[in-house]
């Protein structure tokens, strides 16, 4: 769900303008964040605020007359209201939904007030986690049918199956972070690619000479090729295997390491530099002891010999409570 982000200044002339062509999405509305306010507007409409950057709302907010909430409220017990869900993810046209377990009896009334809301949606799924290393969902079906989707985010196309494989829509500034730094004929390694959520990106934005995507799960690993061919990009090697053991040594100016759980795979990654270049290690840590992945990185270079220097430290999102997921940015020589 697309909105266009523009100064606070501008925010009139640009909502007006959105009107005035028939983009403004009528079901969502208009965000302010900080200085910056978001203004959502339907697919498609993109090249009409080509000076604008356009966003992929990660909590759109709806008007009252589509709200969920205002809506369940009608048909659920007043000493429930407090579980009823007030977010939702939408992935191409699938909706995923956490749903408390007190609300186990209203789920199916949930799904369906979801798919009245969203027409153009075809099912919604209950979001029940993701399970180990491989970061499969967990998910069941309560309303609609299918399974299979396209996402678009920043000009790129994601194919999945939700019931297979996960899709973060709170990464999304992350995923366009990188693309930012890439610099043209850069080598890329990619080591926890997925269905290609950093390589695609990467692939359609940048002039990277080479992007090596490796992935372990066969089913990611059919939607990152599916992924190469519908963004139709020719400089991804996409590689099926365990990045412990699979990935090549010495042919990376950069390496993303984008599993919150992988600080195993940091001597990997050293060893996959060319000889100094950048590590984009991803990490899920305790509040209480932030500074783990930074001692870690060090930590790993230490024992291969290599020097270290710590660019930026910052927070992706929310883990869990007390627990951040945070990027490193390690320039290694
Ligand atoms: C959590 S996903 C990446 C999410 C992504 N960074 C994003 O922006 O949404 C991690 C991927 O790493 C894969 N993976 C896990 N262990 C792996 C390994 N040893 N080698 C290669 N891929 C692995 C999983 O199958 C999964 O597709």
């Amino acid at each position: 769900m697309k909105a266009v982000r523009v100064h606070k200044f501008k925010a009139e002339e640009v909502r007006k303008f959105a009107e005035r062509i028939g983009a403004k999405d009528k079901d969502r509305l208009v965000v302010c964040r900080g200085d910056y306010v978001e203004i959502p507007i339907y697919d498609g409409f993109e090249n009409y605020f080509k000076e604008y950057e356009i966003v992929e709302q990660e909590e759109p907010v709806f008007a009252r007359k589509s709200d969920l909430y205002e809506i369940l409220k009608e048909k659920i017990p007043r000493k429930l209201w407090d579980y009823i869900p007030r977010r939702y993810k939408i992935i191409g046209d699938v909706i995923l939904i956490k749903i408390p377990d007190e609300l186990e009896e209203y789920k199916q009334l949930i799904g369906e007030t979801l798919l009245s809301i969203h027409k153009r949606c075809k099912s919604v799924w209950r979001d029940l986690g993701r399970e180990g290393m491989l970061r499969k969902p967990k998910v069941e079906l309560i309303a609609g049918s299918g399974s299979e989707t396209v996402h678009k985010e920043n000009g790129c196309l994601f194919k999945l199956d939700v019931t297979k494989v996960m899709f973060s829509v709170g990464n999304q500034g992350e995923r366009m972070r990188i693309v930012k730094l890439v610099q043209d004929g850069e080598v890329v390694v990619d080591m926890f690619a997925g269905i290609g959520y950093f390589t695609i990106p990467i692939a359609v934005h940048t002039k990277a000479k080479k992007i090596y995507a490796i992935e372990i799960n066969p089913d990611s690993y059919f939607y990152l090729l599916e992924n190469i061919e519908l963004n139709d990009v020719k400089n991804v090697i996409p590689i099926l295997g365990d990045s412990m053991y699979v990935t090549p040594e010495g042919v990376a100016d950069r390496v993303v390491m984008g599993h919150i759980f992988c600080h195993e795979f940091l001597p990997v990654a050293i060893k996959a530099l060319k000889g100094d270049g950048y590590i984009h290690y991803h990490e899920s840590v305790p509040e209480v002891i932030i500074n783990r992945p930074i001692e870690r990185i060090k930590s790993a270079c230490e024992s291969l010999g290599k020097n270290v220097k710590i660019e930026n430290f910052r927070k992706v999102k929310n883990y869990s409570p007390g627990v951040l997921h945070v990027v490193v940015d390690a320039y290694v020589y």
